[in-house]
């Protein structure tokens, strides 16, 4: 027993953990260990020696397992101890910033569109994308075989009767025969138009356009200037100047291309506007005798006038964005920027 306590000394001083303990204590704790062997021997002996040696045994495995238990311990200390080190939590540290998300800014060019227009009495409607031939060209003065067609570069679906609307301005024509002549019309409908473009800086196959149209009794161009003027000013900023460009659209008559002062240089000339002090930024017009009367109101008694914003440019004028591609991808960098921006 002597010898054994000796050698389990010994081997004990060099153990460090607690897999290297165990294996130990197998060694010699185990049924075919050395200890086990000692008892064994009781049976050989008179009922005298069995006391003594009984004895002397029970002391011997006490010793030994108290050497075990007490460096089992130990190591389990020692573990846990490393284990809590490790997963220490530092409160001193910054905290990890999160991203929070931010509207979409083109999506809050329309808002502020609508807002303004809401302010006015205006309703904000809705129309198809996939949209009917009659309502995107035939009702707005475009009929089958009218060359006007092809500058729309139409993306059609199904025969030539279904197409992606490749303007708001169908709306227009849906507005009016859903309110049957009766009553005066005055919504906008922000939406998507598609148009077979080839992308690049400042055209999309998809982009979005705000309609607008106001029907009413004696309602003139100088209503539409009146209000588009105040529109811009609202939007871009009190010194905003807007000039009115004759131009041809189909289904206004006249019609006009509206421009704004750059408000980048109040009109100076500069990047932004190329030098020319002036933004396009829409069409607008006084709504066609015959869109009106295709759509049920009665020319001699209605008029009225229509516009069509560009929502991508005003957004890109706006922001200082120069790639119309930005708004449809998903580059995180792009938004946070514009989020700053905004919050400036
Ligand atoms: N629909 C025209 C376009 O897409 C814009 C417009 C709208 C012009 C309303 C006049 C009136 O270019």
């Amino acid at each position: 027993m002597e010898e054994l306590l000796k050698n389990i000394k010994e081997e004990i001083k060099n153990i460090t953990d607690l897999k290297s303990l165990n294996e130990l204590k197998i060694k010699y704790l185990s049924k075919k260990g050395p200890i086990n062997e000692l008892s064994l021997k009781m049976k050989d002996l008179s009922i005298e020696e069995k006391k003594e040696y009984g004895m002397k045994l029970n002391a011997f495995k006490n010793e030994v397992n108290n050497l075990f238990d007490t460096l089992k311990e130990k190591l389990e200390t020692e573990e846990l101890n490393k284990k809590l080190e490790n997963e220490k939590i530092d409160i001193s540290l910054p905290a990890t910033k999160i991203n929070v998300g931010a509207p979409n800014i083109l999506e809050k060019v329309v808002e502020d569109f609508e807002e303004v227009f809401m302010s006015m009495g205006y309703d904000v409607v809705d129309g198809p994308e996939v949209e009917e031939d009659k309502f995107n060209f035939e009702l707005l003065g475009l009929p089958k075989g009218h060359p006007a067609r092809d500058a729309q570069d139409t993306f059609y679906v199904k025969g030539d009767e279904m197409l992606m609307r490749s303007h708001t301005s169908p709306v227009q024509a849906r507005t009016m025969l859903k309110y049957e002549g009766k009553e005066p019309v005055r919504i906008i409908c922000p939406g998507k138009a598609y148009r077979r473009d080839d992308d690049d800086a400042t055209h999309s196959h998809q982009f979005t356009q705000i309609e607008g149209l106001l029907v009413d009794k004696d309602i003139s161009l100088s209503d539409l200037k009146g209000t588009v003027t105040l529109i811009c000013k609202k939007l871009f900023g009190n010194d905003t100047i807007t000039r009115f460009r004759p131009s041809y659209y189909q289904f206004t008559e006249p019609s006009v291309e509206m421009d704004i002062s750059c408000f980048a240089c109040k009109g100076n000339g500069c990047s932004i506007c190329k030098n020319t002090g002036w933004i396009t930024i829409g069409g607008a017009g006084v709504v066609h005798y015959d869109v009106l009367k295709g759509c049920g109101y009665d020319p001699n008694i209605w008029s009225g006038f229509a516009f069509g914003f560009g929502a991508e440019r005003c957004a890109m004028l706006k922001y200082g964005i120069n790639d119309i591609r930005t708004f449809y991808n998903t580059d995180l960098r792009e938004t946070r920027n514009f989020d700053r921006k905004d919050a400036e």
